[in-house]
């Protein structure tokens, strides 16, 4: 790998919804990064960070990219993953073909015509928090009065996780994904481990409805999965299923009361919201970073990868390339931003993005037709936001109406 100067990866955005300045150092006056070049880890470990979407579609889609997790050389992006980096991971850190048999037992319960069907309980759960929240009167905090509870309720249901364990699951997976020591992800996942083990011996002696109880009946049951498997699917599931869009919900609340002439434009037109929904993905982009370990030599964007070398890809600079989107930066609500990776590309595309967007678009629309005069209830520079290392979003959003 070449020598030359390289950025640190990760950084800190300095806006909760742009991408880290050092990444795209021409906004600065730099020459611009390569669409693949070098960076260095926390361990001075040097991967290739790939920030032109070209080049990321292409490496997304190529089997010379592994997302095992378990092999020693995948690279860690923070010491605090570093005790429970080589742990295995359901799905996401798996690749084919144990990747496309677990993804092929849950990819009808996340289907277009599935999700359409839950509409009417994602609606009925958005329309009760914001009774509740109206009920109580401002300020309040957005994150933990709505956008935290809309997605937690919707996955229980649709798991069949109880949603009465969920300041349990929610604080462990906070944990998980923002722990400060490397020990809290380490007990983190342990304690998740034995919810789940606990929780799929309980389901096997007294069924009840919902995913998991039809992956034990189906799966568990024929012997096709082992439950330390499906303990791992239940945890990426459940873990993927809440964290993200809470994020997108809070932190695109946060965006379009920044930018208020793209929040009027929502406003006056119903139709917009599908597209609205995928400008914000692509602007927001709170999957920052997608780590790969090349298994051979590969080609692209001028350089060569080697195998054994790490690869980072970060979505929100390669969603923010010129050459995909003309003025990158504008929150343009009416853009067509199809072929954004916010929510990856390739074998490991978001398998509930029918799910998310649905989510979004239900809570978003109501959130603002119920409270029109919703406003930020501190200063935007004062409003706390997540650090680099994990999922972006808001830590906390005071809003009042
Ligand atoms: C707006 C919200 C969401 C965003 C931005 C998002 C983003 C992503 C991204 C970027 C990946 C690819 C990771 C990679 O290539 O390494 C992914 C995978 C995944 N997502 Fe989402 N996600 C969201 C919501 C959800 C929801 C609601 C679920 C529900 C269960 C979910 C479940 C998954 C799963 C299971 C995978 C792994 C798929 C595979 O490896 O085949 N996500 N998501």
């Amino acid at each position: 790998m070449a020598d030359t100067e390289t950025v640190s990866f990760p950084q800190d955005r300095t806006c909760p919804y742009h991408p880290p300045t050092e990444y795209r150092p021409q906004n600065d006056g730099q020459p611009p990064l390569s669409p693949v070049s070098p960076a260095r880890l926390f361990d001075g470990r040097r991967v290739w960070l790939v920030t032109g979407h070209a080049e990321a579609r292409a490496l997304l889609v190529d089997r010379r990219l592994s997302s095992a997790r378990e092999n020693p050389e995948f690279p860690v992006i923070a010491e605090r993953l570093a005790l429970s980096a080589r742990r295995r991971v359901g799905l996401i850190g798996t690749d084919d073909p144990e990747h496309n048999a677990q993804r092929r037992m849950l990819i009808p319960s996340f289907s277009v015509k599935r999700i359409a069907a839950l509409r009417p309980r994602i609606q009925q759960t958005v329309d009760r928090l914001l009774d509740t929240m109206i009920e109580q009167g401002p300020p309040t905090d957005l994150v933990s009065a709505f956008a935290l509870p809309v997605p937690s309720m919707v996955i229980c249901a649709l798991l069949g996780v109880p949603y009465a364990d969920h300041d349990f699951f929610e604080s462990q997976s906070r944990k998980l994904l923002r722990g400060p020591r490397a020990a809290d992800v380490e007990e983190a996942r342990n304690a998740l481990d034995e919810y789940f083990r606990v929780l799929i011996e309980r389901k096997r002696s007294d069924p009840g409805e919902g995913l998991l109880d039809e992956l034990i009946a189906q799966q568990l049951e024929s012997g096709a999965v082992d439950r330390d498997e499906l303990v791992q699917l239940s945890e990426i599931l459940l873990i993927a299923g809440h964290e993200t869009t809470a994020n997108m919900i809070s932190l695109g609340t946060f965006a379009l009361l920044q930018h208020p002439d793209q929040l009027d434009r929502l406003r006056g037109s119903e139709e917009l919201m599908p597209t609205a929904v995928e400008e914000l993905l692509r602007y927001l982009s709170i999957v920052d970073s997608l780590a790969r370990l090349a298994t051979e030599d590969i080609e692209v964007g001028g350089v060569t990868i080697r195998a054994g070398e790490g690869v980072v890809l970060s979505t929100s600079v390669i969603n923010r390339d010129e050459a995909a989107y003309p003025t990158p930066d504008e929150l343009d609500l009416g853009r067509r931003s199809r072929h954004h990776v916010a929510f990856g590309f390739g074998i490991h595309q978001c398998l509930g993005q029918n799910l998310a967007r649905a989510e979004m678009e239900i809570a978003l629309r109501t959130l603002f037709d119920r409270l029109p005069g919703l406003r930020l209830a501190a200063p935007a520079e004062e409003i706390p936001f997540k650090p680099g290392d994990t999922l972006q979003g808001m830590l906390e959003l005071p809003v009042a109406w």
